[in-house]
């Protein structure tokens, strides 16, 4: 699932407790082998959309019990109506059910105990609307842009726990059965399920209503179950290229049929793609992709059925951003990926919840990679992904990927940007430990040995741990499922210090959580096993990045003679390619030596690109934190000028600007003038926006490109105000602008220029229904200066009574407070409706709020104040803690470094 919904706030560090009973399990005494569905679903208007069913499950005893419980929320049961039947045919007796609505359990007492072994057919018949929210089995509609008429469909969504609200069932992701699936619907309605159809009847009252049986489907977890029933035209792939010849369509409403092309063509080469690398055949004969007009998330990988929020699936080349189709066929991949993490082979429960997600994402990058090879996208998801993850994960409020997760809620907030993205670089760390040919050895047999099973993650260290020692891959001393345990079962990450005896040509090594806080006593202990690959100067190789030595565990203070002894004039580098997620200090000297080559035209690119973008990062973290001076980190931006490659000038650039919002008066003129010498080469060396030479297709360079103009025109260098400006006065004229840059060119000439510039573009969104144009308007029109314009806005957005008109808010709000121009009163316009904003929008977007507007800003707003203006609003209270810890963070950078900071970049203006 792609779902970047909710994030995580809780500070449990579940070191080690893995087997703590959990209440909100069901009694583990029942094993479910079969389920034959049958649902009848009724879309005949607004006020009648709902569906009725029943399920007959077949189960096995494992333990004498007397009674049944399984999941079930908000479905309507008639008890009297339920039947167990054992294998005989004996019938046995309800005798009372209950409903425990915290658990959500049904639970059925039987008359007397069920004995051990036996197995037993229980019947259930069950009823419910469908489902508003985009959970469970759900409703969504459109409009037919011709006749204005609103066609409704219906779709479900169950993972990770919304199955129970469908259909009753055992719903934990262990739990696999077999599903037979029978579709009820108006015949004017195709109905989908994740295997083809096998034949349709007439319904025996119902005129015009149809049953279709569909084949059935192997075992499978409850939450992939999928089926649909709607009027959306179908468009199909070419063959796809398959052990089993696997047949894709894809659904869609009409109007955006033209926009399907570039994912109704990428999925099946993803999926024949990941086959070949797997090397086991994808079991099922057909896919079926379904654009939804509404979705929860991005996109959910249901075994067959693919569903994907339809803004995610079409794509416009003259409309939208280069970045935009990356990111779609990113998801398209890690969806596909999905099909052997997750579907194959299951997670045991949620707590593991990375063991899919985290080979999805990383295996969606190596895709994107092998398919798309001009686009060079690996690179910069895994540079972004380690900068994301080295910043988050100094807070102090880091939790460890597999954790311990309880009740429903719980489960969905597993779901956070965190564990995709530590889960993903945990799988490039053991791919690169281990090297390709043991990886990929492991992973075929993790698959092949736990196909249609369930596994925890000591499963996957376990099979890597046999491959590595076939091809004698690791030394013995090292038990993968302990180095891995220390990078999955707590949070944070170790900072490795190195010190050089120069003369004999070895090392002290040592290693410490790294934080911007004080460490508790505990935390002060905590230990990783780290892989320690050294890169020496001569004939630096950033390709070979298995370990030579390991930092082990307990903590110890650890000698080292290097396998290959420097010059005392040579720097040595650890981390190649930064394979493990630690960062490094050294002595200044080494330091020093790092910075020399760096400066030296002809040997800067002699350190890998992702090596460039980490020096930089940790040593401004270490000047943050006063391990190193900010006179050493700025002296290594002197290389800069020449460095060529996006990666590394994202990262610094991303960094000195969260730097430069929390300055202000002379402080923060100062740090403009360095920025814009800093960022003067780089704009130098792009064409002018409206050039021939800007229209490049290259992905790299696009990026590159968008980077330097939005630098450039947000610190006013040269001619980017100008051109934005020139540019910005008539329509036709932004609109010749390539739509990669677009919006960033329209942002400025919103900022610098007049009110009618901002009304003409403000009637523009309010006459357009194109949802890609309204959020780019959106944006754009949030660079005003001009806070009563944009109150006037924002009003607006707020009073509308439709639902997705008020989601632009967020989009408005979030721009103007990335720039410092109206960033104080766009924060008092958040607080002032905060309610409003708690009701509509979800508890990830109002923390990523909240951490703007009180974390990075100078607000005097008193906490006490605060916490009076947001009671009883839970979203904001769940996060202010972690807003406010942020704040105090930066302010305590405010008094101690910043003077510090600023003396350094003032030498070089
Ligand atoms: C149902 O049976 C299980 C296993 O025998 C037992 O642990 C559980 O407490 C029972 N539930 C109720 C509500 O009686
Ligand atoms: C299901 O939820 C809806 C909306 O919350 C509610 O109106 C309805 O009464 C619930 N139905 C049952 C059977 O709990
Ligand atoms: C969605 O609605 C269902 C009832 O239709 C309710 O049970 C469920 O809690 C809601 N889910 C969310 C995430 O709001
Ligand atoms: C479809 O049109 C109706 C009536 O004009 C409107 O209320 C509804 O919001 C529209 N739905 C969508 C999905 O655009
Ligand atoms: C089914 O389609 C026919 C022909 O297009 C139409 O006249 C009829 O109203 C539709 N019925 C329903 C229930 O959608
Ligand atoms: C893409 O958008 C443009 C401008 O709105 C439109 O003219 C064109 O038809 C769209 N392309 C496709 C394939 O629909
Ligand atoms: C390292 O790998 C890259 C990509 O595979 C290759 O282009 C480069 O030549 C290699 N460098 C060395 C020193 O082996
Ligand atoms: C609004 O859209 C309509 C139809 O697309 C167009 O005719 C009209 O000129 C637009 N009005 C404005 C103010 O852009
Ligand atoms: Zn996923």
């Amino acid at each position: 699932m792609q779902a970047f919904l909710y994030y995580f706030t809780s500070l449990l560090l579940a070191t080690g407790v893995l087997c703590i009973y959990n209440p909100y399990r069901l009694p583990n005494v029942i094993r479910p082998k079969h389920y034959d569905l049958r649902i009848l679903t009724h879309l005949n208007g607004r006020d009648q959309l709902h569906f009725e069913g029943r399920v007959k499950i077949d189960f096995q005893v494992q333990q004498p019990t007397n009674n049944i419980t399984l999941h079930a929320k908000n479905l309507t049961i008639d008890d009297s109506q339920i039947t167990l039947s054992a294998h005989n045919g004996l019938k046995t007796n309800i005798i009372k059910t209950e409903l425990n609505k915290e658990k959500e359990f049904y639970i059925m007492h039987v008359a007397g105990e069920l004995p051990e072994s036996e197995q037993y057919e229980l019947m259930i018949p069950f009823k419910a609307q469908l489902s508003e929210n985009d959970t469970g089995y759900y409703w969504s509609s459109y409009n037919d842009s011709f006749t204005e008429k609103t066609h409704y469909l219906a779709a479900t969504q169950f993972s990770p726990t919304f199955g129970r609200t469908a259909f009753p069932c055992f719903d934990e992701p262990h739990l696999r059965a077999t599903f037979r699936v029978t579709l009820g619907y108006h015949r004017n309605y195709t109905g989908l399920s994740n295997t083809p159809v096998r034949n349709c009847e007439a319904h025996e009252t119902l005129e015009n209503y149809i049953w279709c049986e569909h084949e059935p489907l192997l075992p499978t977890s409850t939450y992939l179950v999928a089926y649909s029933v709607h009027n959306l035209s179908s468009v199909p792939s070419p063959p796809s290229d398959t052990i089993h010849n696997v047949r894709f369509r894809s659904w869609m409403q009409p109007k955006v049929v033209g926009e399907s092309e570039f994912c109704v063509n990428f999925a099946p080469k993803t999926l024949s793609y990941l086959e070949q690398l797997f090397e086991y055949p994808f079991p099922l004969s057909k896919v079926d992709q379904l654009a939804m007009p509404t979705h929860k998330f991005s996109a959910m990988e249901n075994w067959g059925l693919t569903t994907f929020k339809q803004s995610h699936f079409v794509h416009n080349d003259t409309e939208e951003l280069q970045q935009a189709k990356e990111s779609k066929a990113q998801t398209v991949a890690h969806e596909y990926a999905h099909q052997w993490f997750g579907n194959l082979v299951a997670l045991n429960w949620w707590n593991d919840l990375w063991l899919k997600e985290g080979p999805s994402t990383y295996f969606a990058y190596l895709t994107l990679d092998a398919l798309m090879p001009d686009w060079g996208s690996s690179q910069r998801l895994i540079g972004n992904d380690l900068a994301k993850f080295f910043q988050d994960d100094m807070i102090n409020n880091s939790i460890a990927i597999s954790r311990q997760v309880q009740d429903s809620k719980s489960v969905l907030e597993q779901f956070s940007p965190y564990v995709y993205k530590k889960g993903s670089l945990t799988m490039r760390m053991l791919h690169l430990l281990l090297g390709d040919e043991v990886f990929f050895l492991a992973i075929r047999n993790y698959l092949k040995r736990h196909a249609y099973g369930s596994v925890t993650q000591s499963e996957l260290f376990g099979d890597m741990q046999q491959a590595a020692d076939l091809k004698d891959a690791l030394s013995p001393d090292i038990q993968l499922s302990t180095v891995m345990d220390s990078w999955t079962l707590q949070g944070g990450y170790p900072l490795v210090h190195v010190v050089r005896d120069y003369e004999r040509g070895s090392v002290q090594l040592n290693q410490s959580l790294f934080l911007l806080t004080n460490k508790s006593k505990e935390q002060s202990e905590s230990c990783w096993w780290i892989p320690l690959t050294f890169v020496i100067q001569q004939n630096a190789n950033f390709n070979e990045t298995q370990p030579q030595f390991w930092l082990k565990c307990p903590r110890a203070q650890q000698a080292q003679q290097l396998l290959k002894k420097p010059k005392s004039d040579e720097w040595i580098m650890l981390n190649p390619q930064v394979n493990s997620i630690y960062r490094v200090n050294y002595d200044e000297r080494n330091w020093q030596l790092i910075i020399q080559t760096l400066n030296s035209s002809e040997h800067s690119n002699d350190i890998h690109v992702l090596n460039r973008a980490q020096l930089m990062d940790d040593l401004m973290a270490l000047a943050w934190t006063n391990l190193q001076s900010y006179d050493l980190a700025l002296s290594m931006l002197e290389y800069l000028p020449r460095e060529q490659e996006l990666l590394p000038w994202n990262t610094i650039l991303n960094l000195l600007n969260n730097h430069g919002e929390l300055l202000r008066g002379d402080q923060s003129s100062i740090f403009r003038a360095f920025m814009q010498k800093l960022v003067s080469p780089l704009y130098a060396r792009c064409p002018k926006v409206n050039s021939v030479a800007a229209r490049t297709k290259s992905s790299p360079l696009i990026a590159l490109y968008r980077l330097a103009y939005s630098q450039a025109c947000r610190y006013q260098l040269d001619d980017c105000i100008d051109q934005a400006l020139s540019l910005g006065q008539f329509t036709e004229q932004i609109e010749e602008v390539p739509i990669n840059f677009r919006d960033i060119m329209s942002c400025a000439s919103i900022e610098h220029g007049t009110q009618e510039q901002f009304q003409s573009m403000l009637q523009r969104f309010k006459n357009s229904t194109i949802e890609s144009r309204k959020t780019a308007w959106a944006k754009e029109l949030g660079c005003s200066r001009n806070f009563s314009q944009l109150q006037e806005f924002l009003d607006y957005l707020l009073q509308s009574t439709d639902k997705t008109t008020k989601t632009y808010y967020l989009v408005v709000v979030n721009s103007a407070l990335q720039r410092q121009n109206v960033a104080l009163q766009t924060a008092d316009h958040v607080l002032q409706h905060a309610k409003i904003l708690n009701d509509k929008f979800s508890s990830r977007e109002i923390k990523s709020l909240l951490l703007t507007i009180i974390g990075n800003s100078h607000s005097q707003l008193d906490e006490l104040k605060l916490r009076q203006q947001l009671k009883g609003l839970d979203k904001f209270e769940k996060h202010l803690g972690a807003a406010l810890h942020i704040r105090n963070i930066n302010l305590n950078w405010l008094a101690q470094r910043s003077v510090n900071f600023i003396a350094a970049l003032s030498k070089y203006i």
